[in-house]
């Protein structure tokens, strides 16, 4: 698919095998989710003798891995990840994101977190200079729904549930549309501590170290 910003679809398979330049020998991966990512994971399975496995951070993500017979890590066993290689709704030239278009992203931040570098790959349309243009995923505890939503409009976002998905951990998402995050890392803040949410599909407090747009570094 093409639009103002070229070829999506080339953008995204090219920053997927870019992304392999990151990954050392006998490395153990952390790996996202999304298309993408699915790219990355096809890449990486030509390469699969040279490392040591992989962390997942979704079931979609482990299913590939496994078709690709890359092994798949438990984070508790692996320890500190020397790398993560993730997609992203947004960035900003901070590179802080968005995340969370694939429901994944709980998996996806405690991944990050766990991972000394975090490679983001993404095709030019998912550059802002300002977040929020993309609805802002949060994942919730179910009986809470209602509730950080409430939490939410005071804040001045709209809230709109995911209704009929289901995340990995077996929670709820809700989008937030109408927000224009000039600090990021405040709203992050201030949003993890809400009574009922998981996690903030922002990722301020621990961005992107290195942003692949194609296979050009921003
Ligand atoms: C999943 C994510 C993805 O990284 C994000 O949605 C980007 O996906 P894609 O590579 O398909 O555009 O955060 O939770």
């Amino acid at each position: 698919m093409s639009n103002a910003h070229g070829d999506i679809a080339a953008q995204k398979r090219q920053a997927g095998e870019a992304a392999l330049r990151y990954v050392e020998d006998g490395a153990i991966v952390g790996v996202g989710t999304g298309s993408t990512v699915a790219f990355f994971i096809d890449a990486l399975a030509g390469v699969k003798d040279r490392i040591k496995g992989a962390v997942s951070s979704s079931e979609q993500s482990t299913a590939q891995l496994k078709k690709h017979g890359i092994e798949v890590l438990d984070l508790n066993g692996a320890g500190p990840l020397a790398i993560y290689i993730d997609g992203a709704d947004e960035c900003d030239p901070h590179k802080r994101l968005i995340k969370g278009g694939g429901a994944a992203l709980t998996r996806e931040k405690i991944v990050a977190a766990a991972a000394a570098k975090f490679v983001c790959i993404i095709d030019a349309s998912k550059q802002v200079d300002v977040l929020g243009r993309f609805p802002l995923p949060i994942e919730v505890i179910p009986m809470a729904r209602s509730l950080v939503s409430r939490e939410i409009v005071k804040l001045g976002g709209q809230p709109v549930w995911r209704d009929g998905v289901v995340t990995d951990n077996g929670n709820w998402i809700i989008d937030v549309h109408g927000w224009r995050i000039a600090d990021p890392v405040a709203l992050e803040r201030e949003l993890n501590q809400l009574a009922g949410v998981v996690t903030v599909g922002l990722f301020a407090q621990r961005p992107a170290d290195v942003v692949l747009v194609g296979d050009r570094e921003v």
